[in-house]
């Protein structure tokens, strides 16, 4: 089955197990708008959990805020947003569709390097066990050809990007022959710089009307509290507000599911640090980052750093972590060194001193900010895309199964009595009354118990217990793990121990912290 068909499946999953579904969907849906579902509400809160714990609680020197989603209009233009925060879009004159220039590029530096890759593949064939890829790599021309027209398309591209010069831009698309995916024509109009922020009037009375924006980034809502949580708080550099929160994009090329919506969820955390130490901060947090991604073991290999060709109007260094979706490596987080940018025009607009007195240095300075910027819904996406597997098990029979990591499932622990009669619902829903203070658990009465077990193997319930006629007598259950499927009769006074081992907080955390 290829990629693209897995992610289809995916897709439907997640709508059919109740973890998203698209907006508005009776009225034929909202573009790139989707709804989080009863067991994606759960999965999404958890995955909050994890980040603010991480962030939040494990660190003395960061706390939280919660701004508002409104904000005084010009915030954006001391931001730049309102003058910068823009997309080069081109419009194929055929198809009438319209495409971000830089994408249609990348898009044609991924194929250049699909071919390379398979090339190295037929050379390993060819070759066999003598086969040296790095030799192979550095001398066949069909390969060598192919590196230097992907390298040389991404050079004239981030010079185009970073002199802000539409027309060269144009002209990369005009020269690597790029047609429209759709119409199939060259026929493209010129390149055109677009603002993704979305506006709406405050105040009731249109000619009153104030033009607000919905905010693109959470970032700015910290900015803007710097001085107050600093005061209030009592907090000495180097020191990080964190939060998390809703931003709104009005995103043209808006695909790939829940990876780039209009309306989406940020956690972003800002750290403010000394003038001159943002750079071993900047180090600091990428590599924290990244340390947090891999504790939630979805695999080491299925991220990569990308540091920033072209950097952010308010950037000293910029890089991505990036995720191995089912449509290749993409951005999942960002960590940007965001110099004294952001307080230093604040404080320019407004004329409020944004500055901090360092008792240490005996200076007052604007401090300079590390960010780090993370997706809530793109890491959601990671979550499931790693995890669904669709399984051919050892008799022949066949299960979907979310091995999503169990301190983040949805329901920890699905309770199930093997017939509906002779007391075994009432053990059950006692067992239930227990141990619901402690975890998610879900009750399950209904269909045989193989299609019960199957039903929480699709939604990543880590752990099943099934109470049968013996268990009035012993007080003891069968427990089944969700990816070994291994069944173990355990004490009911055990199952809080071993199903807090699986999934407590501390120890996932702990991870975190090494
Ligand atoms: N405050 C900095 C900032 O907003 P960004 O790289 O534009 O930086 C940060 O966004 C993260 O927000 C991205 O890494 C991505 O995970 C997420 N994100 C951005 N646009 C998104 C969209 N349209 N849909 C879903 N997630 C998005």
């Amino acid at each position: 089955m290829t990629q693209e068909d897995l992610f289809k499946n995916l897709i439907a999953h997640a709508k059919e197990y109740g973890f998203i579904f698209p907006s508005s969907e009776i009225y034929d849906g909202l573009s790139a708008v989707y709804d989080y579902g009863q067991l994606g509400v759960e999965l999404k809160n958890n995955i909050k959990r994890y980040w603010w714990d991480a962030m939040v609680r494990l660190h003395d020197n960061i706390v939280g805020i919660d701004s508002a989603i409104f904000m005084h209009p010009r915030i954006w233009e001391a931001s730049g947003h309102v003058g910068a925060f823009n997309d080069p879009l081109i419009d194929n004159k055929d198809s009438k569709k319209r495409y971000r220039a830089d994408v249609l590029l990348e898009e044609y530096i991924t194929k250049i390097e699909e071919k390379i890759d398979k090339e190295v593949e037929k050379g390993r064939k060819k070759f066999g066990d003598a086969f040296d890829e790095q030799q192979f790599r550095a001398t066949n021309p069909n390969v060598l050809r192919n590196v230097q027209k992907a390298e040389e398309v991404h050079s004239r591209m981030a010079v185009a990007l970073n002199d802000n010069d539409l027309d060269a831009l144009r002209q990369l698309i005009v020269d690597c022959e790029i047609a429209c995916p759709v119409s199939g024509s060259r026929n493209w109009t010129e390149v055109r710089q677009f603002n993704l922020m979305f506006s709406t009037q405050m105040g009731s009375v249109s000619e009153d009307a104030n033009v607000i924006y919905l905010r693109p980034e959470t970032a700015q809502g910290i900015f803007v509290n710097f001085l107050n949580v600093q005061k209030t708080g009592r907090m000495k550099i180097p020191f990080g507000i964190a939060q998390i929160g809703k931003a709104f994009r009005n995103e043209i090329v808006a695909r790939q599911f829940i990876f780039r919506m209009r309306e989406f969820e940020q956690m972003e955390m800002q750290f403010f640090v000394r003038p001159g130490e943002e750079i071993k901060w900047y180090e600091y947090w990428k590599e924290t980052r990244l340390r947090w991604h891999q504790s939630l073991g979805l695999g080491d290999a299925k991220y990569r750093f990308h540091n920033h060709e072209k950097l952010a109007h308010y950037a000293n260094a910029a890089a991505d972590i990036e995720f191995e979706f089912p449509f290749g490596f993409k951005e999942l987080e960002g960590i940007h060194s965001r110099t004294d940018f952001d307080l230093g025009r604040h404080q320019q607009f407004t004329g409020k001193k944004m500055q901090y007195f360092d008792p240490e240095t005996n200076e007052s300075y604007v401090p300079y900010v590390v960010e780090t910027s993370i997706g809530l819904d793109r890491t959601f996406l990671s979550v499931l895309s790693a995890t669904y597997i669709e399984e051919k098990l050892d008799n022949g029979e066949e299960r979907v199964v979310l091995r999503i990591p169990a301190v983040l499932a949805p329901i920890k622990l699905a309770i199930l009595p093997l017939v509906k009669k002779d007391g075994l619902p009432e053990k059950a829903r006692e067992i239930m009354d227990n141990l619901k203070f402690d975890f998610n658990c879900q009750y399950d009465e209904k269909d045989s118990i193989g299609k019960r077990y199957r039903r929480q193997d699709a939604i990543g319930t880590p752990y099943c217990i099934t109470i049968d006629h013996q268990s009035l007598e012993d007080n003891c259950v069968t427990i089944r793990e969700r990816d070994s499927m291994k069944q173990e009769r355990v004490p009911i006074a055990n199952l809080l121990t071993i199903v807090d081992d699986l999934v407590s907080w501390r120890k996932w955390l702990g991870k975190v912290t090494k």
